[in-house]
């Protein structure tokens, strides 16, 4: 008797209060309450009506869930915290866990496999006509500065934030939770606080360069024949002050350095301006163009050291050798010659003074 007039009631409340009990609650103990939130697309009542045949309680299933989701309603000024199951938080805990770890890992594994099957391939891209000894200056203190600023920080970000993406699986093993929690620690100080500098940068490397960065019908040329890397060391496509190449990588880490900073100050600042979902956005935003940028920034480190002979100077110290302007940057190179006479360094031999000026 008793038990059939449980199950009575319990299949009155299924009925007659929509999605699910907790819901029902809610309106109940509030009487000014608004009407009450249902997963989008909400399920139909049919969808709860239990099957006429039910013959015991156990058979009555309490509680159904909503497309998987439950969002309730809270008197709290904290909005977000009415949701109680996101089944996006799901996914986004297996992207996290499981889909950035191992797409990070193919993505620069492959990237480090390309280029050094490319350094195999055609070797260092020595200056085919050899050092002239005389030296034409490329980048000022001022853009060099900028230069320095964004890539120190870049790499300071980038391994901070690598620690983030690998440390669990990779640094735990290898120096033990102790140090790793000092190493986290100093990790998350480090990416917090350079990202800052980080942008300053960009908007100062876009005030000194986007005037040469301005795509033009040279760059097509370039990236037709790849920059001449695949062809003989005699090959040159002619270039402006930045071929397209260099263009691409600019535009990459400023328009993609600016996405990174946004995303990342929205996560600095949880729940400031979007919700749960919004930021799991946010994050993965930040975390896969982390991945691309990092895969970009390896072939830019590598064309300026080991890649390419007398790449490093044009930043290392401001000025390049003639003989690797002209192969590389022929269409600078010929605006720039008539400017000034190229400086020969005090012990170069005789023939390298003064021919430059010519
Ligand atoms: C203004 C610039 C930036 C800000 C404010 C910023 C902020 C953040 C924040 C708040 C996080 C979440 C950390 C956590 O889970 O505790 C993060 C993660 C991360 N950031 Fe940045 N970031 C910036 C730029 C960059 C850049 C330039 C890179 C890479 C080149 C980068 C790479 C990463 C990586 C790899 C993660 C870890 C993602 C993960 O594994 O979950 N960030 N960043």
């Amino acid at each position: 008797m008793l038990k059939a007039a449980v199950m009575a009631l319990l299949i009155a409340i299924v009925i007659g209060t929509g999605p699910t009990p907790v819901f029902a609650q809610a309106e109940q103990s509030s009487p000014e309450a608004g009407p009450v939130e249902t997963a989008p697309g909400g399920a139909g009542l049919e969808q709860q009506t239990p099957d006429p045949a039910l013959r015991s309680v156990d058979d009555v299933e309490l509680y159904q869930p909503v497309q998987d989701q439950l969002i309730g309603r809270v008197s709290i000024p904290d909005a977000k915290l009415a949701t109680l199951v996101q089944p996006e938080g799901r996914t986004w805990r297996a992207f996290r866990t499981e889909g950035l770890f191992w797409g990070s890992i193919a993505v620069l594994g492959v990237t480090l496999a390309a280029l050094t099957g490319f350094f195999l391939y055609r070797g260092r891209i020595r200056i085919a006509s050899g050092r002239s000894g005389r030296w034409i200056p490329r980048f000022s203190f001022w853009e060099r500065f900028a230069h320095w600023t964004a890539s120190l920080s870049f790499i300071a970000l980038a391994l901070s934030g690598l620690v983030v993406t690998f440390g669990r699986w990779v640094l735990i093993p290898l120096i033990g939770h102790d140090a790793f929690t000092a190493t986290s620690e100093v990790a998350k100080y480090v990416h917090n606080f350079i990202g800052t500098p980080f942008v300053l940068a960009l908007f100062f490397m876009l005030a000194v360069w986007v005037k040469d960065n301005i795509p033009s019908r040279a760059d097509l040329d370039w990236l037709r024949n790849a920059g001449g890397m695949l062809k003989g060391a005699s090959y040159h496509p002619e270039t402006e002050r930045f071929n397209g190449g260099q263009k691409g990588i600019f535009w990459s880490v400023v328009l993609g350095g600016l996405v990174m900073a946004v995303t990342g100050y929205l996560m600095l600042v949880p729940f400031a301006v979007t919700g749960v979902g919004g930021m799991q956005v946010m994050h993965v935003v930040h975390s896969v163009l982390a991945v691309i940028l990092i895969a970009i920034i390896f072939a830019h480190i590598y064309i300026g050291t080991v890649g390419m002979e007398g790449a490093f100077d044009a930043m290392g110290r401001g000025e390049v050798d003639e003989n690797w302007a002209r192969e590389h940057h022929r269409g600078w190179y010929e605006q720039k010659r008539p400017a000034r006479p190229y400086r020969a360094p005090p012990d170069a031999p005789p023939s390298a003074h003064g021919v430059g000026a010519e």
